[in-house]
């Protein structure tokens, strides 16, 4: 069994962005190109040698491939096993939880999230730390420092490994083990929700729910733990077949690429309960009967009904959020007497409060929600927590939402992207943006006050590093927000986001369109940026 030796040249730009490597198919399918990223990620980490290392993703184009070249490296690089979802495949959340579980030193999750796959799309790269989680900026900074001067990389001279048999073999002397990508994630699912409460919710035959898993990873999970361990009924889960190239479709569950299942639920015939997934399974969007939840609010009532669930009815150590997710957390978090941290975008911020034991839930705007059970947002675990309330609750999602916000109040929220700008525009707008800042304080726009305007910067209290230009932030004095970020995730051009957020007490003025709401936010938004004029867009590409 032949080590062999390949010299290469550096590719520019493999730096890892918001949540791994991302780029078009093609870039990935040049020589070298994966296989470079893979010994820069090798040569990050000490003490690898005869460790395990967990391999899965999301099915996409050039998934299979990536796999056969990772598992040749890790044999070449002195990994002792790898564990291998059954033909290359796992949910990120289920990577996860398969590191956690059996140890593992670490893990790669090949996926490029809820970004269309398939030629002319894209594909995507993360390494995970043993902790299950995504792999913190000192990790991916050390490997983006391997990229810039790596001139070879080691691979084993074999043939492709058999990966589509659940069971053991070798690949030169490291052990493969494939396995079924389902089983420990729907084991861990069971010891943390009722599910023969949620079975007898099913098992009355008038709750009806619609599942959308966007032709992504989450079919065989939806469909083994809805229908055949809850009782959904056959065909509850739709698009459930997981395809390279997702089908066509756009596998982000938002209002705009999960207009199917939004059409649905809002039409006559809709189902109680309605929810969809992203490519690699972490995001969700959670549908009552004609009702949208925003995640935002998701997170918020979860983290208040958490006495519903048994893996969470001994109470929250924490609870924490992404700067621009809405305050609505904060109140729940208040009312309970526990901390609601506040990180950068991106779920690695997550990892250490979570290892230091300060915070059980967490939630993120852009439709992901998890708690420390793994260390990635996990989109179905989302799912069955609200089938848990409902059902324990015996009330609709509007109820639930509805009750919730009249105790705490609505955080109307909404966030505007604009996709693609040209990368030039995109940071001249944000350079002006920030430079009108040290004026901004105190000045009146439109009805409201600005209280302060800064760019994010966040101290992680865990392992005190500092994380600067996390988005730049407009507070005014009744807790309005205004925030700008440019998309770390983005593989053409540069993607900006608008987060706009106004806090409403009253309950009879909770029912309007959150675009109606802050519409005076958002044309104070555009007033300060200039985004849409400079960028030469009518409009945001995408409202959420
Ligand atoms: C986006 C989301 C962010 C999420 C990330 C990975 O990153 O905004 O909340 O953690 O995808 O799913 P962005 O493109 O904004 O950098
Ligand atoms: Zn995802």
């Amino acid at each position: 069994m032949e080590i062999k030796t390949i010299a290469t040249a550096a590719f520019e730009g493999q730096k890892p962005g918001t949540s791994g490597l991302r780029k078009k198919v093609e870039v990935f399918q040049q020589p070298h190109y994966l296989a470079n990223f893979v010994q820069s990620v090798f040569d990050a980490l000490s003490d690898k040698e005869g460790k395990t290392l967990v391999v899965g993703g999301d099915g996409r184009f050039f998934n299979r491939e990536a796999a056969q070249i990772i598992i040749k490296m890790a044999a070449a690089n002195g990994f002792g096993k790898v564990i291998l979802g059954k033909s290359g495949l796992m949910s990120t959340p289920a990577v996860s939880c398969v590191i956690r579980k059996y140890n593992a030193f670490g893990g790669i999750v090949l996926s490029a999230s809820h970004n269309p796959g398939g030629p002319g799309h894209d594909f995507g790269i993360k390494y995970n730390v043993s902790n299950g989680g995504p792999a913190p900026e000192k990790v991916t900074d050390a490997i983006y420092e391997n990229t810039t001067k790596i001139t070879e990389y080691k691979i084993l001279d074999v043939a492709d490994a058999q990966i589509d048999e659940i069971g053991f073999s070798k690949v030169g002397d490291m052990e493969l083990q494939v396995i079924d990508p389902v089983k420990d994630y729907a084991e861990l699912m069971q010891k943390l929700f009722d599910f023969d409460l949620i079975k007898a919710l099913f098992k009355k035959g008038k709750f009806t729910m619609r599942f959308d898993a966007m032709n992504a990873i989450t079919g065989p999970y939806a469909k083994y733990i809805l229908e055949d361990l809850l009782g959904a009924a056959k065909g509850t889960v739709v698009n459930g077949e997981p395809k390279p190239d997702f089908g066509g479709l756009h596998p982000d569950p938002n209002l705009v690429y999960a207009k199917e299942l939004v059409d649905y639920m809002f039409g006559d015939e809709g189902a109680d309960f309605g929810a969809a997934s992203d490519g690699d399974g972490d995001r969700n969007m959670i549908l009552g009967k004609k009702f949208y939840v925003n995640p935002s609010d998701s997170i918020a009532v979860l983290s208040n009904e958490f006495w519903n669930a048994p893996g969470y009815n001994r109470g929250l150590a924490g609870v924490a959020r992404s700067m621009p997710t809405s305050s609505a957390l904060d109140r729940v978090a208040a009312d309970h007497g526990i901390t609601c941290y506040e990180v950068p975008t991106g779920w690695k911020f997550f990892g250490n409060l979570m290892d230091a034991n300060k915070v059980t839930l967490c939630g993120e705007e852009s439709f992901g929600t998890g708690s420390s059970h793994v260390r990635e947002k996990d989109g179905l675990w989302a799912v069955l927590f609200w089938l848990n309330i409902i059902a324990t609750r015996c009330a609709s999602v509007e109820d639930i939402v509805k009750t919730h916000w009249n105790k705490f109040g609505r955080n109307y929220y909404s966030r505007h992207d604009y996709e693609a700008v040209d990368s030039k525009i995109a940071a001249d707008v944000m350079k002006d943006l920030e430079s009108k800042f040290d004026s901004l304080k105190g000045q009146k726009l439109g009805s409201y006050e600005v209280k302060l305007a800064d760019n994010f910067s966040y101290k992680d209290s865990v392992d005190g590093s500092v994380s600067k230009n996390q988005g730049l932030r407009i507070i005014f004095s009744d807790s309005s927000r205004i925030i700008f970020r440019t998309s770390g995730t983005g593989t053409e051009g540069a993607t900006i986001r608008i987060y706009v957020e106004k806090y409403e007490p009253n309950p009879t003025k909770q029912n309007a369109d959150p675009q109606d709401a802050l519409k005076e936010l958002i044309d104070i938004a555009e007033e300060l940026s200039e985004l849409k004029k400079r960028s030469h867009r009518d409009g945001p590409t995408v409202i959420t």
